[in-house]
């Protein structure tokens, strides 16, 4: 089965059409970013493990489900933040874990400045949520971390990547299976996503 999972979906479509749109400000790109997080959710929560358990309806006892494990978002700092809200209004009881990582925009390498993971990552299903994928650097380190810490049930949901950064997610990680909302052109030679959206960082802080 593949692992890379294109989402297709004109609501999605719309969405990032804004993002990507140069002229779009700061409160209306969180506020689009937070429901095109959503959509992707949706798509990413599909395959989750589940438990059958008995409900009683007022007329019955019938089966039904609930999550097999716990669900964890861990956001890749800063721009995954801007992905976390979508992933909670549909899982609100799932723990949430930051990784700090900048890019050095020399080398475009990642470099790591923060980590506070929930306990139990190795009993869950982990969500490693960026906005962008590009060079693939960050996710790359991002799941390495992960895999440290003892997750075994690792995803990957971004809503823009370049092929070279889906590329060295799967070289690395051939087993986690990857969400995206769109498969740019390339890189450029500054390592940004064409046609992308810009700096997701940037563009959601206001620190452009
Ligand atoms: C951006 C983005 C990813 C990374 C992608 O973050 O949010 O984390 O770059 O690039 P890569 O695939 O080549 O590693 P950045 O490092 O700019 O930090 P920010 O979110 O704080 O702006
Ligand atoms: N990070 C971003 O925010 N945008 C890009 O295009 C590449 C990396």
């Amino acid at each position: 089965m593949p692992t890379l999972h294109v989402v297709d979906h004109p609501l999605l479509a719309r969405e990032l059409t804004v993002l990507r749109d140069a002229a779009t400000g700061l409160e209306q790109f969180r506020a689009v970013l937070a429901v095109a997080a959503g959509v992707l959710a949706y798509e990413a929560l599909r395959d989750i493990p589940v438990a059958q358990v008995t409900v009683r309806t007022p007329l019955e006892e019938t089966t039904g489900t609930a999550l097999g494990r716990p669900v964890m978002v861990i956001a890749v700092l800063r721009a995954g933040l801007g992905m976390v809200d979508g992933f909670l209004r549909l899982v609100p009881g799932a723990a949430v874990g930051h990784l700090g990582m900048r890019r050095n925009e020399a080398t475009l390498q990642p470099e790591d400045y923060y980590e506070s993971l929930p306990a139990g990552v190795a009993a869950a299903t982990v969500f490693v949520v960026d906005p962008m994928l590009a060079t693939g650097g960050s996710a790359v380190a991002a799941l390495t971390r992960l895999e440290r810490a003892g997750a075994t049930d690792l995803r990957l949901v971004c809503l823009v990547a370049a092929p070279e950064g889906v590329a060295a997610v799967q070289q690395r990680f051939p087993q986690v299976p990857i969400t995206v909302g769109a498969v740019d052109r390339e890189l450029d030679e500054r390592g940004y996503i064409r046609p992308g959206l810009g700096d997701a960082g940037d563009r959601i802080f206001g620190t452009e």
